[in-house]
Parts: C-alpha cells; structure tokens; sequence
C-alpha cells in the first residue's frame, strides 16, 4: 500500500506550508505531499537532514529547534523573507523518551513537553499573529495521536503533550474562526524512524491489535495532512481527524 500511488490533486497551489519536524517520517512525507500539490514548502527542523528534504522539493530548509521560543520566530521570519506569507503552519515535531513515571526525570518531561506543547503553541502563535496581521485565512495543522484519546503503557509525558494538542486546537478553532482553522491529525501506528527501534516481538503485538493489521505510511497520514490543510476542508476547525487502522474502534 503506498499512497502515492493515487493520483494528486494541485489543491496548493501559491500557498506557503511550514512543516515542523520536517527532516524525517510523517513530517517530509508532508513536505513533499504539499510540494506535489503546488505548496511553497519551508522545511523546519532541528536536524540537518532537513536540507536534503528541501533539496528534494525544491523548497527551503530553516534549522530550528521547536522548543526555543527565539527559534521559532527566526523561523516564521525566515519564510516570510523567503516567500512573504504562510497559508499553513503544520506542528509536528517531536522528540520522547518513553518510561513510565517513576522513571522519568522532569528534566526529560520539560523537553518532551517543551516541543510537544511549548513548541506548537509557539509555533501557532507566530503563524495565527501573521495571518491576522495580513488580514487573510490560514490553517493550524497540529500532529496529534490516538494517544490523545487513550492510554498506553509507559507514555505520561508524550500522552500529556498529545491530550494538550487536542485542547490546543480547540481553542484556537473556536477564537479564530471563520478565517483561521485548526484542525489535528490523529495517526495510529506509522511507519518512520520513530517506531524504528520497537523490537519485532513488540511490534507484532501492536499489530496483533489494530484491526487492519497494519502499520501505515507516512505518505497516508500526508494525504490526510493535505486535505485537511486544503480549502476544500473549510468546514473542518477544532476537531481532530484519526487515521488508526481502527485502533480506537475496539474500544
Ligand atoms: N510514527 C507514529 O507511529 C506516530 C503515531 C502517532 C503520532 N505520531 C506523531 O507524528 C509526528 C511525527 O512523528 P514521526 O513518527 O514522523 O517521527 P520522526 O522521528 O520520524 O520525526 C520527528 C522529527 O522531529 C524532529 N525534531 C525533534 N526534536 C525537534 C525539535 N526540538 N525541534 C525541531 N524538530 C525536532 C526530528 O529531528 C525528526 O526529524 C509526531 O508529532 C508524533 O508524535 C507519530
């Protein structure tokens, strides 16, 4: 299965995308998706391979770490210089370390919440203070999980950023409306370098569990990402969108 093999639409034309953790797995999936359909796309990201990603779709890379504040506006400036407006902002990287409570460290709980929830409000404020600013519409893409939704072994501090992207989303459906959407995306199990190190007893147990019986890939949750980025979801605002195989269905 591998979404490219359906045809694209060119729903993106003379927009401006900004993918977050766009080096890597479901961030450069979406990078070259809106590229595909005509985006001018600003590939951000803290590692470097993010470049390559540019290179690939002739679009720009910005190096920045989505937990710093200043960054972040670099980042935003960076594309307004570079195409002088931003339609879409998609939030999407992240970086955990997975242990149960009692052996996180709050030091890893900051920096996992520093991206995951710090990152993407910053990251939606620099984007909502231009679009306003410029008067016209634009769309929040925050990259949520099922795991907003329910609980996994070992996650409190990855669940608790993916419950505030929720909340997030909401929030500034509801205060931006009509011009500005937010809308989240909700994958199950993808397969990126994230999920890369998951021994192979481990993961066919997850798959055991998933009633399609599958990962996805990442150009899956792209095409979803795509769409939910386009005009032609304008009626879609505050709510999350879950692409899971029917991971939740069992519920
Ligand atoms: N893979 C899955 O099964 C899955 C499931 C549900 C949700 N998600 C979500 O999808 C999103 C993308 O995950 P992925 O699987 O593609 O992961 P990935 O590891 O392939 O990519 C994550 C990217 O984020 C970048 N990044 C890390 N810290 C950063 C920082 N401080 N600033 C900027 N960039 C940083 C990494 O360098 C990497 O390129 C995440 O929000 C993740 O929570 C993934």
């Amino acid at each position: 299965m591998n979404a490219r093999m359906f045809p694209v639409p060119a729903r993106h034309q003379g927009k401006v995308y900004v993918i977050t953790g766009g080096a890597s797995g479901i961030g450069r999936a979406c990078a070259h998706r809106f590229a595909q359909e005509g985006a001018q796309v600003m590939v951000a990201d803290i590692d470097a391979a993010g470049q390559g990603v540019a290179d690939e779709i002739g679009g720009s890379f910005f190096r920045a770490d989505m937990s710093d504040p200043v960054q972040v506006c670099a980042l935003c400036a960076a594309t307004l210089d570079t195409y002088g407006r931003i339609d879409i902002w998609h939030n999407n990287a992240f970086s955990a370390v997975f242990k149960p409570i009692q052996n996180q460290t709050l030091a890893e709980f900051d920096a996992i919440t520093g991206v995951g929830i710090r990152g993407y409000w910053m990251g939606a404020k620099v984007a909502v203070e231009h679009m306003l600013q410029r008067g016209g519409k634009g769309v929040i893409v925050n990259t949520a999980s099922v795991q907003s939704f329910v609980g996994e072994k070992g996650f409190s501090a990855y669940q608790a950023t993916k419950g505030a992207v929720l909340a997030m989303t909401r929030s500034l459906a509801v205060d931006h409306a009509p011009d500005i959407r937010a809308v989240a995306i909700a994958p199950g199990l993808i397969k990126t370098p994230a999920v890369e190190g998951i021994p192979d007893d481990v993961m066919e147990e997850v798959i055991t569990g998933i009633p399609a019986k599958r990962g996805a890939d990442p150009e899956e949750v792209a095409a979803l990402a795509a769409f939910v980025g386009s005009e032609e979801a304008d009626y879609m605002s505050g709510t999350a969108v879950i692409l899971d195989g029917a991971y939740l269905a069992i519920g």
